[in-house]
């Protein structure tokens, strides 16, 4: 029998929201150099909330930026949940695309604006103060432990080796993850699978230095030109990446998961018109849904070269250059595809130019267990605060440490997840509805009395 105490009821959402906002306030970017006082700054704030609230917590240096980890072990013969959440935020530019800066968090129309509100500052946060609650209400219900990392958004180099030293004290019955989005504004969802991803420079060099675009346009090969070249070579016409060995070795999707997700409510003119596109391009014979969560792709993600200023300058330049991210499923390995396109770049410069290959980080695919029994527990805790049941989904991001917490930990993952793509996660303007917040403190409330009550693995 789960004790059911008006959580909701006892939910301070003034104190929820203005504790939220001081996290939010610190501009935790860990791709940004500038900012590594302000990522220590932040995980000082995490371990002094854990701290506050009974928790033995402390922030560990690391050669990058700073962990938090906190346990409270007071339930004894109960099972121990770790949860790991990010506390570092993808960088706000273009920041004149922001209707109100990105670290002073501001309510609009029933969400809060600021950046990491949703990924992942506020889904951690909901965490954080779920617990709060249910200590409103006496001992938690099962042993927690907190790993908060500043380093996901840059490929998480940092927090393997930790874990892998730490694996005894990080020792847990199920991890807890809200890092990515529900289905949709009514619908909870557990997710069950997660992309790799393999992250590349592209260089391609021509003559040794720029050149007067008259005096030798049409003679001297154009570094530009040659990597537009190379990169619209690098998928097909079936919208199929042409690398070598790159699907080599893939989980095909199985017909009944595609009928799972055919069975999803989902539409593509509304998928289409929610980012203001007319069209869905992707790989030929798999729906969108199969594209973004079962299929991997190559999509550029910067690109660089020649005059970029105001009016106009006549050159040829000597350097051009982009930024490729490759989205992995399982089957595949992000360091052999990593290898795969170092070989076969090269092979696509046009006369006269080089192009080279420079890794930035990899991370591995994941699916979980979907028979896990874990997943009621979070399905009855979801049912609580939506009133229905959870689908499950997969999702098209990713996060470098989900597979070796199953390698190392050994332990069940589960993904329950807070927010919504809606709230445009890494772009300008993310925000965090307000209601999505609270209920993912209930939501994380509930989940913990599930996991401690008997029923579980039922
Ligand atoms: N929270 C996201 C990953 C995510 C997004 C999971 C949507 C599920 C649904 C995470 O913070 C993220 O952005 N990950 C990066 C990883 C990369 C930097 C190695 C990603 O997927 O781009
Ligand atoms: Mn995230
Ligand atoms: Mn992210």
């Amino acid at each position: 029998m789960t004790q059911t105490p008006d959580l909701s009821a006892a939910l301070n959402r003034e104190q929820a929201n203005e504790e939220l906002f001081a996290l939010l306030r610190l501009p935790s970017v860990s791709a940004d150099p500038t900012r590594t006082g302000d990522m220590a700054a932040t995980a000082e704030f995490l371990r002094a909330k854990l701290g506050g609230l009974g928790f033995t917590a402390r922030t560990e240096a690391t050669a990058g930026h700073p962990i938090v980890y906190a346990e409270r072990l007071n339930a004894p013969g109960k099972p121990t949940v770790l949860i790991y959440g990010h506390y570092d935020v993808q960088p706000e530019a273009p920041l004149e695309e922001w209707v109100t800066p990105p670290f002073e968090p501001t309510i609009r129309d029933g969400r809060i604006y600021a950046r990491g509100s949703t990924d992942d500052k506020g889904q951690s946060y909901a965490h954080v103060m779920g617990v709060e609650l249910l200590l409103s209400q006496g001992e938690l219900p099962v042993n927690v432990k907190f790993l908060l990392e500043g380093e996901e958004e840059i490929g998480s180099p940092n927090l393997e080796p930790y874990v892998r030293d730490h694996a005894d004290e990080l020792k847990a019955d199920v991890i807890v993850i809200s890092d990515g989005s529900r289905f949709g504004p009514e619908i909870p969802s557990i997710t069950y699978g997660l992309r790799g991803i393999s992250y590349v420079e592209i260089h391609v060099q021509g003559a040794s230095r720029d050149l007067h675009s008259g005096s030798y346009g049409g003679a001297a090969p154009n570094p530009i030109n040659a990597l537009a070249q190379i990169i619209t070579r690098l998928k097909d016409d079936q919208g199929r990446v042409t690398i070598p060995g790159f699907y080599d070795g893939i989980d095909e999707l199985t017909d009944a998961e595609r009928q799972m997700w055919a069975d999803l409510p989902h539409s593509d003119a509304a998928f289409a018109a929610s980012i203001g596109v007319s069209a869905l391009p992707g790989e030929a014979g798999y729906t969108t849904l199969e594209r973004l969560w079962g299929r991997p792709t190559l999509d550029v993600n910067g690109i660089w070269g020649g005059y970029q200023g105001e009016g106009s300058k006549t050159v040829i330049a000597a350097k051009a250059g982009a930024k490729v991210s490759m989205r992995l499923v399982p089957g595949q390995d992000p360091e052999r595809v990593t290898r795969l396109i170092t070989e076969y770049v090269p092979t696509l410069a046009p006369e006269g130019t080089t192009a080279t290959v420079h890794p930035l980080h990899g991370g591995r695919p994941f699916k979980f267990d979907l028979n896990s029994p874990y997943n009621h527990a979070a399905n009855r805790a979801l049912h609580r605060v939506y009133g229905r049941d959870a689908v499950f989904t997969r999702a098209g991001g990713g996060i470098p440490i989900v597979a070796a917490f199953n390698d190392l930990l050994r332990a069940p993952v589960l993904f329950v997840d807070m927010g919504l793509n809606e709230d445009a996660l890494h772009s300008p303007n993310e925000s965090f509805a307000v209601n999505d917040y609270h209920n993912g403190i209930l939501t994380s409330a509930y989940l913990l009395q599930e996991l401690g009550a008997p029923n579980t693995g039922e």
